[in-house]
Order: structure tokens, then sequence, then C-alpha cells
């Protein structure tokens, strides 16, 4: 069998040699390979050989790699300094084994910036599902896949970067554009990372996936497994859910367990039960669904034809976007599609604020969980977040902030959010809320080119907005939120000189029709 696979191995070095052609050449090895593995099954993980599957792997590696950089090998990196050991990217692990790290996918070198700008360009006029999707159409910088087969696309992504002057203006700014990710198949970001976890999930044999989610993952997973004919699971915290992400869930036929628990500790109950169960976990420590929410930052930069904003503001619960988004300005960077990082500014909720408090303390080396976190905005009611490493490595790279904004300033951030013709749910809102704040205290000037990222739809919790416009919205704490910018709807007799009169009143004068 050895002579066989030397024998594929030079006509690779002849292919790659003679004609360039590194991904034949490469494919070369994959049929020799395949011959060593005959029989063992075709998903890698389900392989009753896992050693010799490996062993396989890494051979695979050995003589592909010189060749083709952009097909393989890719692989998960554990992030923590004194570790920092790999493993293959097929390995089921959310958690470096060695010391419990978080663990990042790392490529080779990606191909020349110019060819990737105009690939990627070319692709916006191909009908071709993976390209018409905004998360595969940049598949080059994030090659975890061997092949495409495995990905399911609802078109996510393609989400657009919309100007706000009435936004601005309440934030302290001369201009402020929204990167509105509730645009989105199930109108949250979640979509951008869920196609790349669902495809890993496909990759590996999967049949089942599991998250636990205060809302937006639930709906993502939901939808997305669906999509792609596996069993979705979700956990949800009893009575902290918008019922718009709750409505979705059921709607995408995902079987749902609303725990009487927080979110963290049905996380931790979840990890347990997915190796029980054979579940493949897609929460947001799934590296791969941070790949996919890379994306979100690879499309605004395009979208502003490569032209680094001053600032990108982002709320954070989780932190699963602010480790994505840094890692993708990093990686632009360094490939030379950017010429610089933007600053990032995370914003959190007050009563649900641990990141905040870990960048103001003088020791950053561990977070304090808030054990009871409390917001309206239940999509960043998050005591515990997993990715503060990860994220806290980006926003100190990026030389950002991180903020907290009131109950209160949320709500009427939001509701001018919505007076710009946008609108956004509670979480999102905490952008412009945390900018206010931000340009008041002189950290962003006024003319700074500012991009805050809008992360889920208008109609995802329409119970808050209904309230903050009645008036009848209660902060956790059970303090009134003011509806400084509210909106009540009217109760008129069925009298049309009567409504006139109202409207009169209230709009000034009627323009005369005809
Ligand atoms: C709408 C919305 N905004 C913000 C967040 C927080 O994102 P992260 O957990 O990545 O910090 C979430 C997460 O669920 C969300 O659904
Ligand atoms: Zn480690």
């Amino acid at each position: 069998m050895m002579i066989v696979v030397v024998a594929l191995h030079l006509i690779q070095v002849f292919l790659y040699g003679a004609y360039k052609k590194p991904r034949e050449a490469t494919w070369m090895v994959g049929v020799g390979l395949l011959l060593l593995t005959l029989g063992y099954g075709s998903s890698e993980a389900a392989s009753p050989f896992p050693i010799v599957s490996r062993a396989c792997a890494s051979v695979f590696r050995l003589l592909s790699g010189p060749y083709n950089k952009g097909f393989m090998p890719a692989e998960l990196a554990c992030i923590e300094e004194r570790c920092r050991a790999r493993f293959p990217i097929t390995d089921i692990i959310y958690n470096c084994p060695k010391c419990g790290g978080l663990l990042d996918a790392v490529y080779p070198d990606p191909p020349p910036a110019a060819d990737l700008r105009a690939l990627w360009l070319g692709r916006r006029t191909s009908n071709a599902p993976l390209d018409q999707s905004g998360v595969w159409r940049f598949r080059e910088f994030l090659p975890f896949l061997p092949n495409y087969d495995s990905v399911v696309t609802l078109r996510e992504g393609n989400t657009p970067l919309l100007d706000a002057p009435q936004a601005a203006r309440y934030g302290g700014l001369d201009r402020l554009t929204f990167k509105h990710q509730g645009f989105n198949p199930t109108g949250s970001f979640k979509d951008n990372g869920m196609t790349c976890g669902i495809a890993q999930a496909l990759r590996l044999g999967k049949r089942r996936v599991a998250c636990v989610s205060t809302g937006n993952t639930s709906a993502s997973m939901a939808a997305y497994a669906s999509a792609a004919g596996l069993q979705p699971i979700i956990f949800i915290p009893h009575g902290n859910i918008a019922y718009g992400k709750l409505a979705q869930a059921l709607e995408y036929g995902a079987r749902t367990l609303q725990v009487e628990a927080n979110f963290d500790q049905i996380l931790a109950l979840v990890r347990r039960l997915a190796e029980r169960l054979d579940i493949y976990l897609l929460n947001s420590m799934n590296p791969f669904r941070i790949e996919g929410q890379k994306t979100i930052m690879v499309e605004m930069m395009e979208q502003r034809d490569w032209r680094p904003p001053d600032w990108v503001v982002l709320p954070g619960g989780n932190l699963g976007n602010t480790s994505a988004f840094g890692k993708a300005l990093r990686e632009m960077k360094a490939a030379g599609l950017i010429g610089r990082l933007p600053r990032l500014a995370v914003v959190q909720a007050e009563g649900s604020a641990p990141f905040y408090d870990l960048w103001r303390a003088a020791d950053r080396s561990r977070l304090n969980p808030v054990v009871h976190p409390q917001t309206l905005a239940t999509a960043i009611k998050i005591g515990d977040p997993v990715s503060w490493p990860k994220a806290l490595r980006e926003v100190e790279a990026s030389h950002g902030v991180v903020e907290k904004v009131t109950e209160q300033e949320i709500a009427d951030a939001k509701a001018i959010v919505g007076r710009c013709g946008i609108g956004c749910e509670p979480a999102s809102a905490a952008t412009l809320a945390g900018i206010r704040k931000l340009t008041a205290a002189g950290s962003i000037p006024a003319d700074a080119d500012v991009v805050a990222v809008l992360t889920g739809n208008v109609l995802k919790d329409p119970d808050y907005i209904y309230r903050y416009h009645t008036g009848d919205l209660k902060s956790p704490s059970g303090a009134r939120i003011e509806p400084n910018y509210g909106n009540r709807p009217i109760m008129v007799p069925n009298d049309e000189a009567q409504i006139a009169a109202i409207l009169d009143s209230q709009l000034g004068n009627t323009p005369k029709q005809g």
C-alpha cells in the first residue's frame, strides 16, 4: 500500500511542479490516503480506528501542506500563551484538553489580498448558492472544511450598512452607520456563525445538535439544523426569552426544553449532557461559529471599499461576537486586506456587566461572574461570559474600550434607532446608548468614523416595544422606564370630524387633498 501512496505522491509533485495544479495534486494524495483508510467510514470522526485516521490525516497534512496552502490543513489551537497546543480540526472539543483554554481555528496564510478582493467581488454576480451566501462568499477566509458538500446556506449575511443621521445626532457624532445583522434569515447575526457550525456538525457525521440560548442562537440553530436534516435541541432559561425568538425555535421544529435555571447554570448542565447523548454543541464557544461571525467584519470592510472605520461598536453578552470581530480584523490586517485595526467598543447592560468590571479592574487575569445578571435586553443577560479571554485579547489588541449603559439608556436609544426607520432589538440598542456615553466622555470624538453593529431585528421582542411606547416598561429592579421617545397609540371614536380634530391638534394642520 505504501508503494501506491509513494507513487501518488510522485505524481502529485509532478502535477504541482509542471502544471501548477495544487488542487489536483492534493487530490492525488487524498486518493492515496483514501485507499489506505478504505473501509474506515467516510466521516472522519466516525472512524472506528481514530488513531489510524489521525495518522493518515497527519501524513496528508505533511504531503499536501507545502503544495496547497489554502486547502488544508486547518487546526484547532489553544489560545492560552503558556499552552498553544494544537489539535486536528475534526476533534470534537470545545476547550483545550490540556489546559481548559478556549480554542481558535487556525490556518496557513491566505492567498494574496488583491486576489481575494477580486475573487469575492466577482462572486457577487454568481447564482451559485455558496457564492450567494454572505458567509461562504468569503470562504478562503475560513477554510476549515475539506470541501463544501456539507454546507447548508439560507443566504445568510449580505446585510446592509445603513446611514442613520438622527441616531448620529443622538449619539453625539457627525455621522454614524449601522451594520444591521437583523437583516439575516432568522433576524440576527447568529446565522453567520450557524451555517458554519452546522456544516462542521454534518462533516463530523453528527445527527443531533444543541445549544443553550437566550433566544437568537436557538432560533438560528433550529432553522439551520432543520434545513440540514439534523435534530435541533434547545435549552432556554425559563421565563427569560423574548417571544419572537421562542416562536421561531418552535416553528423551525426544535425540541425545546425550558429549564428552571439561568443561562450559565444550564450551559454547565448541557456540556455534560452533550457527551452522554452524542450531541454536537453549538454554543458560542464552538470555534466554527466564531469563524462564520468573522465574515460580518469582512463584508463590512468590503462594503467600505476596505477603508477601516475608527471604531466598531457592538453589544457584549457571551462575547463571541467580540472575539469573532477581533479575530477577523487581525487576520484581515495580517493578510493585507486592511491597513490598520479599528478600535472595538463593547457595550454591556449595567445589571449584567462582568466584562466591563473586568476591564476596569487592576487585575484582568480573572473575571468575576455576575451571579444574578439583570437586564431587559435578554440577549445580553449573561453573568459568566464564556468567551471573555478571547474578547479581552481582542479589545486590548485594538486599543478598544468597554462601556456599560442603564436600562433607561438602552430603551431610549432603541426608540431612536426605530425613528431612523431602522429598528433593532434591545441588546442591539446598547450600541447607540454606549456611543452617546463615550462621545460625552470624550473617548470617541464627534468626527470619528463609527460603525455600530445592530445584532438583532426589531420584531424579536415586540412586547418590550409596546410596553416602552405605552409607558408600561419596568426595569428588572421594578423602576419605571420613562417613554422619553414614546409613541402611544391613540384611542379615537368612529367619527370623522373628531378624528380630524385630534389629528389637527397632534400633527398640526393636515394638508388639503387634491
Ligand atoms: C441580539 C443579540 N445581541 C447581542 C448578543 C450578544 O452577543 P455575544 O454573546 O456574542 O456577546 C446576542 C447573543 O445572544 C444577541 O442575540
Ligand atoms: Zn491549552
